[in-house]
């Protein structure tokens, strides 16, 4: 087993996820913001502070995503933030692209960038503690979108990035994120995804990736959030296990999905149902921002001081995940 399949591994065995805390300082004072909270280094730090240090980290969290101002940070306990993360025994990540910016050629589309000069600051966030890496491309649905140039210029991009990664020993998450925004089919989405994602493998293949030392970070099969025609949890499970066993490569040792703007108890249940039906190899776990934080940053926003209120919210949203990662979870226990 390589080092990086055994990471990859540690990040997602036993129903563990990932919690993605890596909102860039413009998303996090959006989120801060909308709870009334300044958005202010200390601030930013208090509250992924009081998640890292969660007794629920060390059962259900095997790594955190983090971003470049967090890595950097120490915690009030003097501790360096990756540091927190390996004692709690979870691994320390990192966001790595630089934004989706407008597409040139095709500008109601966007590319992830952030490739030049990566080789530096991976050598820079290795140093820091990382094991693992995030980057993101973003793709739009609607009748000419996305174009194939969308798809090839970000697979590309996705590509060179996961080669470099593995180059500097850590485990690179590949995240092709196919909005929910739009009144699309779940047909759409399906095939629209699946598009996605093969490309991306084609790249990965061509570039040398080593399949079994990533994790993919793929959106569930959702119809778009405008839609009329809504489909079951049910059958959003089945789609979203068909599209990945037919485009997915059966090396990869882990997919974790992305909430993608569902509720904290859909992104939940959908997994749940997903991994009830799962008849393959592959782990399906969480990779969850929004999904994991939302309670828990509503409650923290009125009740600073509480530390031990804010962790048992969290600690029982990233159970609930851990659970639905091996398809033990019910309605019953999330209101228990
Ligand atoms: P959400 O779960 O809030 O979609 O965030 C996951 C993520 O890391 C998006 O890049």
């Amino acid at each position: 087993m390589s080092e990086l399949n055994k990471i990859a591994l540690e990040i997602l065995n036993n129903g563990k996820g990932i919690l993605a805390a890596d909102e860039s300082t413009g998303t996090m004072t959006k989120r801060l913001e909308g709870v009334s909270v300044p958005s202010t280094p200390e601030n930013r730090l208090l509250f992924r502070e009081t998640l890292f240090s969660s007794l629920g980290m060390k059962e259900f969290i095997g790594g955190v995503i983090l971003y470049d101002e967090t890595i950097k940070q120490t915690s009030s306990k003097k501790n360096k933030i990756p540091e927190l993360i390996s004692s709690m025994g979870s691994h320390p990540g990192i966001k790595v692209d630089t934004g989706a910016k407008v597409l040139a050629g095709s500008p109601n589309e966007k590319i992830t960038e952030g490739l030049d000069g990566l080789r530096d600051r991976l050598r820079e966030y290795f140093h820091l503690g990382a094991k693992f890496t995030k980057w993101r491309g973003v793709y739009n649905i609607s009748k000419d979108y996305p174009s194939k140039l969308s798809i090839q210029s970000n697979a590309h991009a996705l590509a060179r990035y996961s080669a470099l990664v593995q180059e500097s020993n850590m485990v690179p998450i590949v995240e092709p994120e196919v909005l929910m925004d739009g009144d699309h089919s779940a047909k759409d989405c399906y095939q629209k995804t699946s598009e996605v994602i093969k490309k991306c493998f084609e790249e990965l293949i061509l570039h040398k990736v080593d399949l079994t030392g990533i994790i993919l970070k793929p959106n569930m099969i959702l119809s778009g959030n405008k839609s009329k025609n809504k489909i079951s949890n049910e059958e959003i499970a089945k789609l979203t296990l068909e599209c990945l066993k037919n485009s997915v490569p059966s090396e990869v040792p882990g997919i974790a999905f992305l909430s993608g703007g569902q509720s904290e108890l859909e992104a939940t249940e959908n997994l749940n149902l997903i991994n009830k039906l799962n008849d393959t190899n592959f782990i399906m776990s969480y990779s969850y921002g929004r999904a994991l934080q939302q309670s828990a940053l509503k409650f923290w926003s009125k009740n600073i001081q509480d530390i031990d209120g804010t962790q048992r919210i969290f600690n029982h949203r990233a159970k609930m995940n851990t659970l639905a990662a091996q398809g033990k979870w019910s309605k019953e226990i999330e209101n228990q």
